[in-house]
């Protein structure tokens, strides 16, 4: 399959990170000699930036591998190839964090932190919340005075009164669960942060609230959020560009409000038009895609969202659609992106 050239963005704000042409294949095996029999293209060329103090909101459906690239980007999990550039600090040149050693790895995480989906099964159970949301801080040096003022300063900032500081994880709801995750990702102030799912666990009302929370702290505390979800509606609330994801690949990348009223690929298409939305005034029929997701395993030729395009022609079955900018920062991967009049969600 051609390979994209490295993509050159236009850009009008400073990057804190950019991932460049990076690939995660995980091995599929068989046999007790572990034979390799082929391999998961779980991410699978992604170049993308995200500026300071920017929300990039990341959306696709499940296994589309926005859970893999996060985890490349805190090397969590070991890349494939590529590059994860960290502009740290602006007047420096750039650290690519897939070629650090164990200690600068250690010393560069600082400046990272996750915010996890399931509040439920995230936190030690047999740890106090002052254990939990300081465990950061100790491991970083902070003394045990240090520690308990710096955690009870954060649970006030997350909403939570500091006399819970000795509780368990058992004692609280779903939602405060989501607050000491949250506290406990805050603890080192970090500059960078991926939300995975970190609102897909909760009740509506109470996503509401944690939304609110981090949309609160990105104003007071200034990080850069790289924020996965499967909810469009979601994305759309906290994100200031949006990513699209299929079986590994971007799909489209653009300004959110443009992306939401003017998508420019059919997969985006079809995922704008099944958010349900409550707003009187003309509905537009949902897109129901034909056939399952692509297997990352064994990927159709061509664009690989072709057999469940209605826009498809011949070409797109043979040749791999090029990544372009079809207006100032948008991107999108389809052959007919100029000259298809796609809808997005309505006006409002
Ligand atoms: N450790 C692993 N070993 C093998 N395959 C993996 C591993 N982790 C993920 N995958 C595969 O990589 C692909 C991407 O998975 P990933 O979890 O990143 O998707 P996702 O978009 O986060 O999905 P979801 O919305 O369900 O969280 C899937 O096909 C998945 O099965
Ligand atoms: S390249 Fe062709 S098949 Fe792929 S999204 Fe565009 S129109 Fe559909
Ligand atoms: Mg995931």
């Amino acid at each position: 399959m051609a390979e994209k050239e490295t993509t050159h963005f236009t850009n009008t704000g400073e990057v804190l990170l950019e991932v460049k042409n990076l690939k995660k294949y995980f091995p599929i095996e068989q046999g007790f000699m572990h034979k390799k029999i082929g391999e998961v293209k779980a991410v699978d060329d992604v170049s993308i930036y995200i500026n300071r103090n920017e929300t990039l909101g990341l959306v696709g459906e499940s296994g589309c591998g926005k859970t893999t690239l996060g985890r490349c980007i805190m090397r969590a999990v070991e890349s494939t190839s590529g590059e994860i550039l960290f502009h740290l600090d602006a007047k420096k040149p750039p650290v690519n964090i897939l070629g650090l050693d164990k200690k600068e790895l250690l010393d560069i995480r600082r400046n990272m932190a996750i915010i996890f989906q399931n509040p439920y099964s995230s936190l030690d159970p047999r740890m106090t919340i002052l254990d939990i949301v300081g465990e950061p801080l100790y491991l970083n040096g902070y003394s045990r005075d240090q520690i308990t003022d710096r955690v009870k300063e954060l649970m006030s900032m997350v909403g939570l009164e500091s006399k819970f500081l000795n509780r368990y994880p058992h004692a609280f709801s779903g939602g405060q669960r989501q607050r000491i995750g949250i506290a406990r990702a805050l603890a080192l102030k970090p500059r960078f942060i991926v939300s995975d799912e970190a609102v897909s666990a909760l009740d509506v009302s109470v996503q509401a609230q944690i939304l609110n929370l981090l949309q609160d702290l990105k104003e007071t505390m200034q990080p850069t959020f790289l924020f996965i979800a499967h909810d469009l509606s979601v994305i759309e609330h906290v994100s200031d560009r949006v990513g699209v994801m299929y079986v590994g690949r971007l799909m489209e990348l653009a300004p959110t409000e443009e992306i939401y009223l003017k998508p420019r690929h059919p997969y985006t298409e079809a995922l704008l038009s099944a958010i349900p939305r409550p707003e009187p005034g003309p509905k537009k029929d949902r897109i129901l895609l034909p056939g399952e997701v692509a297997n990352a395993a064994d990927l159709p030729p061509g664009c690989c969202f072709h057999p469940r395009c209605r826009y498809c022609q011949d070409r797109c079955k043979t040749e791999v659609p090029p990544w372009q900018e079809v207006s100032f920062g948008h991107y999108v991967s389809c052959h007919r992106a100029d000259d298809l009049e796609l809808q997005g969600v309505i006006e409002r």
